[in-house]
């Protein structure tokens, strides 16, 4: 078997094959069996969707059936190997848009059947987690995550890298991201939102509004009212007046649901007694955020948003699929 080139990995290297595409991006990925990454392609589709304000699940789909071949070469290309070198296929089946989800998961399948090799069906939120898994700084449980991005909002009690972590908290509403992305459009801001309020925020006075934010009881979230109030905010402003303030709002917003996700935080170590904080998901991206929790495990910028190095990563913890029985394996929108 052709093992010369996997990127450096060394000549007994296990290479997984890792393919995301449960959203907006289309994303291969090739690791080694201890975490090192060989290659890790993302292909974002935020330019097509950009002009609808928001992914279209149907126009996600075919450019992922577009994308995912050549993204797959690229990877492979990155990494200097080849489909042989692969030993094991792992695919995100869920949570995410269902038609996006098939794409990647009839790729995967069609890769590991060729070759008569495992499948791992992987869960997007296990993936985010597994994001932390990964060399040079891989992170050992037990730890407190939180996981924010554009579907979820939520505080887990990981104990250990392969078992189901305890969710400790949700939103009872709208993500976190979600909230970042709703903002940037009330904003007039391009979509994805999170990381235009970000960049917009860093020039304009986070004091300049007192955005509240609702405090629901346990250690749950709520990020509707924020976004409301923003929208009390711009809604009476002329294009001038909007022009004028859009930093100051960015930046005002932005602190606001900081707060909230730091506070709720915060609170969740108090009381598991958990000593160290991890964060994932895209909104990890966001710079105040992880200012704020500089002391705490943050995912590499790299592999905050959805990228396929992290499904590759947490389909180490899990019991493969062997061939041929995966091939009835199908994809969910949500976990139930
Ligand atoms: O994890 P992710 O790529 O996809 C989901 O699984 O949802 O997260 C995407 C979300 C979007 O809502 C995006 O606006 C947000 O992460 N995001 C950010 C930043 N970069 C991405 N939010 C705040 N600040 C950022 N820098
Ligand atoms: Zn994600």
């Amino acid at each position: 078997m052709a093992r010369s080139g996997a990127g450096g990995a060394g000549a007994t290297a296990f290479v997984i094959l890792g393919l995301e595409t449960s959203c907006d991006e289309t994303a291969a990925a090739l690791i080694t069996r201890d975490g090192k990454i060989l290659a890790n392609v993302v292909s974002s589709q935020a330019e097509l969707h950009a002009r609808y304000g928001g992914v279209v699940p149907e126009v996600a789909s075919r450019r992922h059936l577009e994308l995912v071949t050549p993204v797959i070469r690229e990877a492979l290309g990155e990494a200097e190997a080849e489909l042989d070198d692969v030993e094991l296929v792992a695919v995100t089946t869920g949570p995410g848009l269902i038609g996006a989800l098939l794409v990647g998961v009839a790729a995967a399948k069609a890769i590991a059947w060729a070759r008569r090799l495992p499948l791992v069906p992987v869960d997007h939120l296990h993936g985010h987690v597994a994001s932390l898994y990964l060399e040079p700084d891989p992170l050992e449980p037990p730890f407190l995550c939180l996981l924010a991005s554009g579907g979820h909002t939520l505080l887990l009690d990981v104990q250990d890298r392969g078992t189901r972590p305890r969710m400790l908290g949700t939103t009872i509403d709208d993500a976190a991201g979600e909230a970042f992305d709703k903002g940037a459009r009330l904003l007039g801001l391009g979509y994805p939102g999170g990381a235009e309020i970000d960049r917009l925020a860093r020039s304009g006075d986070p004091r300049a509004h007192d955005f509240p934010v609702a405090r629901v009881p346990g250690l749950d979230f709520s990020f509707s009212g924020v976004k409301t109030a923003l929208l009390y905010a711009v809604r009476d402003l002329g294009e001038q007046e909007l022009e004028e303030r859009r930093a100051d709002l960015a930046a005002s917003y932005q602190r606001a649901i900081v707060r909230a996700l730091v506070e709720r935080t915060q609170q969740a170590a108090e009381q598991t007694g958990l000593t160290t904080i991890a964060v994932v998901g895209g909104v990890a991206a966001n710079s105040e955020l992880r200012a704020t929790l500089s002391g705490a495990a943050l995912a590499p910028l790299a592999l905050c948003t959805d990228n396929a190095a992290m499904i590759a990563s947490a389909a180490r913890y899990v019991q493969p699929e062997a061939y041929p029985g995966y091939l009835g394996l199908d994809a969910y929108a949500s976990t139930a």
